[in-house]
């Protein structure tokens, strides 16, 4: 069993996704251990996205995640990471395979819907960002 954290983006959360998104996730077999929907600060985004703040596309990025709020989760299955990832489709939703949340959802390859943790390190970070050992079942 592994565990993933997941984010459904501001811009599926303003279009009314989060439910739909959510059926995807769990109609591909990953649980739900933990979930809220907050919004974060300009800071707190700049924090979960400390790796990419030498990228070009670090102020946007950061100024989008804190514009509305997000669906923070963790997720738990066999190979959640990569099972996660592979639902989520590529970043840029003009290379995702149907199928994905982001063919189905994404705007653009910032506005991408959804955030999921690309190794078990990250996954480690991005879920005590978020959640403590209380907040989360089982
Ligand atoms: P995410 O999987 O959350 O990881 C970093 C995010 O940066 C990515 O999804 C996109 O929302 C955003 N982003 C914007 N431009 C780029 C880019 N050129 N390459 C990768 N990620 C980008």
């Amino acid at each position: 069993m592994e565990r993933t954290l997941s984010i459904i983006k501001p811009d599926a959360v303003e279009r009314n996704l989060s439910g739909a998104i959510l059926a995807m996730i769990q109609e591909a077999g990953l649980t739900v251990k933990a979930m809220k929907m907050i919004q974060l600060s300009k800071k707190q985004a700049e924090g979960f996205y400390a790796v990419h703040k030498e990228r070009p596309f670090f102020d946007s990025l950061t100024e989008f995640m804190c514009s509305g709020p997000v669906v923070v989760s963790i997720l738990e299955g066999d190979d959640a990471i990569a099972k996660y990832r592979a639902l989520m489709g590529a970043t840029n939703p003009a290379n995702a395979e149907e199928g994905t949340i982001r063919k189905k959802y994404a705007l653009d390859i910032e506005k991408n819907s959804v955030h999921g943790s690309d190794a078990p390190e990250t996954a480690a970070f991005e879920t005590k960002y978020f959640f403590n050992d209380l907040e989360i079942v089982g």
